[in-house]
């Protein structure tokens, strides 16, 4: 991996790139021309044995690493990264919560953006970060792959730029995540095959370890060394597939800064909650010295409210003071909150605001140009003729659903097709601005649960201010959607139990302060009302993060068309865009 910064004008940067790639200038040069620099990674893609909870497999990775490399850049700054395929599975790379200004090319999910890189065939992925300082992570965007191909994104602040909050002495990712003894793309085929819910991991880890509450699991134990009376910055990630997760450090209390890599005003909390997708900066300060520091564990485990199975387990690690050698066997866990948590999960995500300040403004639509409604949520698909299926009744398949549209994916790439005036046949435009049959949405389900395929998108103006609400459903069980918009941040601007009331809940949105995210949890059994800006041309993949939902069809996208200048125009594909 090369870096090196580089001081031409913007404008000259892409021609000078391969020549000046081995100069380097000083930092003060580039701070100046207040041009960011090039940073180049190389994504090899590659099958490593892994053993976990002592079963040993042959898993898809970047670089042969579980968890894979870390991307660290500065606000500001290019990153190419070159991804060569020499496994046999497609593969894409999804850089989540980039915004991916004019370089949706660069997105990275499977058939929205792209299609996958075959077997033998490199892309090399190429955008700016800009207007984000924080925490991301990249991952996997094709089937199940991201169990094991997933990675921490470090965005510094520009040069000279400080944190709004104390300067950390160490920063640390934290990635959470899940292991199968099985191979998670077995698990799925075979759950999509039969039509019921697949089976669950084995365990979660924390940086790729599953810790000491697993049988045959004690060495892998993922250990966080301090030194007492300092400030660590803890990068939290929750990569896990199908979980969102609680966290605690027993005898520590954490202030949380950020969140997907916007400020929030600062709070503190013993506990965490975070859905799959989202990224949390917390500040933990140690303990003095004069205190018994010792060992402390730290452990994360799930929040569920839906019907099925899940994987009621717990990952520990261990926060280890430095010249402590206590046995870890005996020390007491956090307290998190119970399985079914949900009271902890609202009060928690409310307090979550914008710093919303002179340098970081929240820049909230204040009026709507358009508004739409989506529930979201299960349902199911009549079992084929001459098959028999494990859905619900063991007569049907498990499917999810926005507006009751299970999204079937084409074979060539949305993105393209929109690209190059080629999408007859390939989508329509007409998706369902609100439920088409609306009903009680958390009261009795309704007795016909069967959904739709369909491939409808939404069509949006450049610059239209959007205003979405999204309503969890009862359908097989209230249950917890994270949702993720893929190219923008969003205003979460109301959330609440029940059934969005279109009359009085709008009066109590929150327009001056409201968290940016890219990923929000839709609350189980209610509803959350966002806002966002579509600034960005491209077509724009939103789905459950909950892999399982992603592939019941739990998905649809948003095409947002050019503006006028050409700075509001999505530039042609690099020539290297895998075809399919
Ligand atoms: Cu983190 Cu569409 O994904």
């Amino acid at each position: 991996m090369a870096t090196c910064l580089f001081s031409a004008p913007a404008a000259f940067l892409p021609a000078f790139l391969f020549l000046m790639s081995s100069v380097c200038f000083a930092p003060e040069v580039a701070t100046a021309m207040h041009a960011g620099i090039t940073r180049h990674y190389k994504f090899n893609i590659r099958l490593q044995n892994v053993t976990r909870l002592c079963h040993t497999k042959s898993m898809v990775t970047v670089n042969g690493k579980f968890p894979g490399p870390r991307i660290v850049a500065r606000e500001g700054d290019r990153v190419l990264i070159k991804v060569v395929n020499h496994v046999s599975n497609n593969i894409t790379i999804h850089w989540h919560g980039i915004r991916q200004l004019q370089s949706g090319w660069a997105d990275g999910p499977a058939y929205v953006t792209q299609c996958p890189i075959q077997s033998g065939q490199t892309y090399v992925y190429n955008y700016t970060i800009i207007g984000q300082r924080g925490t991301l992570w990249w991952h996997a965007h094709v089937s199940w792959l991201r169990a094991s191909v997933y990675g921490p994104i470090v965005i510094f602040p520009k040069h000279n730029v400080p944190y709004p909050f104390p300067k950390p002495d160490k920063e640390v990712p934290i990635m959470f995540g899940e292991w199968w003894n099985a191979d998670p793309e077995a698990v799925i085929s075979q759950a999509l095959q039969t039509g019921g819910g697949p089976n669950v991991s084995d365990a979660y880890t924390i940086n790729g370890f599953p810790g000491p509450l697993y049988n045959c699991s004690a060495h892998e134990t993922y250990k966080l060394k301090v030194k007492p009376g300092k400030t660590y910055l803890l990068r939290i990630i929750n990569s896990a597939l199908n979980d969102d997760l609680f966290f605690s450090i027993a005898n520590h209390t954490l202030t949380i800064v950020e969140a997907d890599a916007s400020y929030v005003k600062p709070f503190q909390t013993d506990i965490l909650f975070i859905t799959p997708g989202q990224t949390t900066n917390v500040l933990l300060k140690t303990k003095p010295l004069s205190h018994n520091a010792t060992t402390f564990f730290m452990t994360a485990r799930p929040y569920f409210t839906g019907q099925g199975t899940f994987d009621n387990s717990t990952v520990a690690g261990v926060l280890q003071y430095e010249n402590d050698s206590s046995n870890i066997t005996n020390l007491p866990l956090p307290t998190l909150p119970p399985i079914n948590g949900t009271s902890f999960v609202a009060n928690f995500t409310s307090k979550f605001r914008s710093l919303a300040n002179s340098q970081y403004p929240a820049n909230v639509p204040q009026t709507v140009d358009k508004h739409f409604f989506f529930t979201v949520g299960l349902g199911t698909h009549p079992c084929p003729k001459n098959q028999t299926c494990q859905g619900p009744n063991n007569s049907s398949k498990f499917a999810a659903s926005i507006n009751n549209i299970s999204l079937v994916l084409p074979t060539t790439a949305f993105l393209q097709a929109y690209f190059f005036g080629k999408s007859n046949g390939v989508y329509t435009t007409d998706f369902p601005v609100t439920p088409l049959m609306p009903f009680n949405y958390t009261g009795t389900p309704p007795n016909n649960t069967i959904v739709t395929n369909g491939t409808k998108l939404v069509v949006l103006p450049y610059n239209t201010t959007v205003e979405l609400v999204m309503q969890d459903t009862s359908i097989l069980g209230a249950e917890s959607h994270p949702l993720h918009l893929h190219g923008f941040n969003f205003f979460i601007v109301g959330q609440g139990f029940g059934n969005f009331d279109a009359k009085n809940d709008p009066a109590k949105f929150n327009l001056v302060d409201p968290v940016e995210r890219n990923t929000v949890g839709v609350p189980s059994g209610g509803w959350v009302a966002i806002r966002f800006l579509a600034d960005n041309p491209g077509v724009w993949f939103m789905h459950c993060h909950f892999d399982v939902h992603l592939s019941w069809g739990l998905r649809m996208a948003w095409v947002v068309l050019d503006g006028k200048l050409p700075s509001q125009k999505l530039p042609p594909p690099p020539a290297d865009l895998p075809k399919c």
